[in-house]
C-alpha cells in the first residue's frame, strides 16, 4: 500500500513531463526554446505545440513557456525566460483563422522564473486564475479568436483584472467595447480574423520607471491599405481589493522589472462568453459558445522584440 503511494506520488518526478519542440526566432532578443506543459490543468494532459519553420503552433489545450533552455523529461524555473518589457513593445503575427466562438488563442506573460513552487501541473506554472494552483502576476497581450479580443493586465490575486479590446459579457454585464463586430471579426471591415494579422503591444514608463500603460495596436494589410485598431489599458485606472492604483502600478513594475515568460496557450469552453458574449447590450458577438467546434490549432510567428521609441515601418 505504501509502497504503491510512493510509485504515485515520485513518477511524475522521473516521467518526462517537458516537451521540446524546438526555438524560434524573435528579432531584438534572440531564439527563445519553447518548454511543453505536461498537464494543462491538473489531471488532463495538455496538447500539444510545435515549432514549425520558426513558428509556433498551438493544438487544443496545449501551453507552451518561452525558455532560455528545453530539457526534455525535467523543468527548472530558472530555465523559463525573464523578459524585462518595460520600455519596450512585442510584435508578432497570429492567425486564428478557425478559432470560433468558446476558443482561446492566447498569449501572455506571468512570472515563471520567479516561481519557485511546483505547480500542480508538475512544473513551475503560475497565473492569476491559479489553474494550477500557484498564483502569480499575469498579462494577457492576447485573449482572442475570430470574434473577440482581449488584452487584460491582472495583480496575483486578480482573476479578472483590468482590460481592452472587443466581446464579451454576462447578463447584467460588458465586456470591453473599444471597437466594433465591424471592425473586428471574420471579414471584419479593418481586421480580417480569416486572415493572419499584426499585433503590437507596448510598456510605456513614467519618468520614475513606472508602467504607465499597456497599448494595444491590431493592424492588418488588405491590398495597398494598412487599418489598426488601438486601444490601451492604463495603470491609473487599476484599482484592487483595497489597493490604490499606485499601489497596484508598482506591484506591476515590480513583476515587469523582475523580468516575465511569454506563454502560449490555446483553449476552449463552451463558457467563454466572458469573453465573446453579448453581453447585456447585445453588442458583444456571441450568442453561445462551442468548444467542439474549434480549429485543431492556431499560429504565431514572426516575433519582434523593439524600443518604444524605435521607429517601425510597415509591414
Ligand atoms: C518558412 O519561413 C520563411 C520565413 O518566414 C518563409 O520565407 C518560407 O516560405 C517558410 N517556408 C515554409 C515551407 O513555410
Ligand atoms: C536549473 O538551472 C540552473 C541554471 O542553468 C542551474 O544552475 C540549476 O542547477 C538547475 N537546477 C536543477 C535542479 O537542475
Amino acid at each position: 500500500m505504501l509502497g504503491a503511494a510512493w510509485l504515485l506520488i515520485s513518477l511524475p518526478l522521473v516521467a518526462a513531463r517537458t516537451d521540446c519542440p524546438g526555438e524560434i526566432p524573435v528579432l531584438g532578443l534572440g531564439s527563445q526554446e519553447m518548454s511543453n506543459a505536461y498537464w494543462n490543468v491538473p489531471g488532463e494532459l495538455a496538447g500539444h505545440v510545435d515549432v514549425v519553420n520558426g513558428s509556433v503552433v498551438a493544438y487544443m489545450k496545449g501551453r507552451t513557456y518561452f525558455s532560455s533552455e528545453c530539457h526534455a523529461g525535467s523543468f527548472n524555473n530558472s530555465l523559463y525566460s525573464a523578459i524585462n518589457f518595460l520600455g519596450k513593445r512585442l510584435r508578432w503575427t497570429t492567425d486564428l483563422s478557425t478559432a470560433g466562438c468558446g476558443c482561446n488563442a492566447a498569449l501572455y506573460l506571468t512570472s515563471l522564473q520567479q516561481n519557485t513552487e511546483i505547480s500542480g501541473c508538475d512544473d513551475y506554472y503560475c497565473d492569476a486564475n491559479s489553474v494550477c494552483g500557484v498564483r502569480c502576476a499575469e498579462i494577457d497581450l492576447q485573449e482572442a479568436n475570430m470574434y473577440a479580443w482581449h488584452s487584460t493586465l491582472h495583480v496575483e490575486d486578480d482573476g479578472s483584472g483590468i482590460g481592452a479590446g472587443y466581446g464579451g459579457g454576462g447578463s447584467n454585464w460588458n465586456g470591453p467595447r473599444e471597437w466594433t463586430k465591424e471592425q473586428y471579426g471574420p471579414n471584419g471591415n479593418c481586421i480580417s480574423t480569416t486572415r493572419p494579422f499584426q499585433v503590437n503591444i507596448g510598456f510605456p514608463v513614467d519618468d520614475a520607471g513606472q508602467l504607465v500603460a499597456m497599448t494595444v495596436e491590431l493592424s492588418q494589410i488588405a491590398g495597398t491599405e494598412r487599418c489598426a485598431l488601438s486601444t490601451e489599458v492604463r495603470t491609473a485606472d487599476y484599482t484592487f481589493s483595497g489597493r490604490s492604483s499606485t499601489e497596484i502600478t508598482a506591484e506591476l513594475t515590480r513583476a515587469f522589472e523582475a523580468g516575465m515568460a511569454p506563454i502560449i496557450s490555446y483553449w476552449s469552453s463552451d463558457q467563454m462568453l466572458w469573453m465573446d458574449g453579448t453581453g447585456a447590450d447585445g453588442l458583444g458577438p456571441c450568442w453561445q459558445d462551442d468548444a467542439s467546434a474549434c480549429g485543431e490549432s492556431v499560429s504565431f510567428y514572426d516575433f519582434v522584440l523593439e524600443p518604444l521609441d524605435f521607429t517601425t515601418l510597415y509591414p
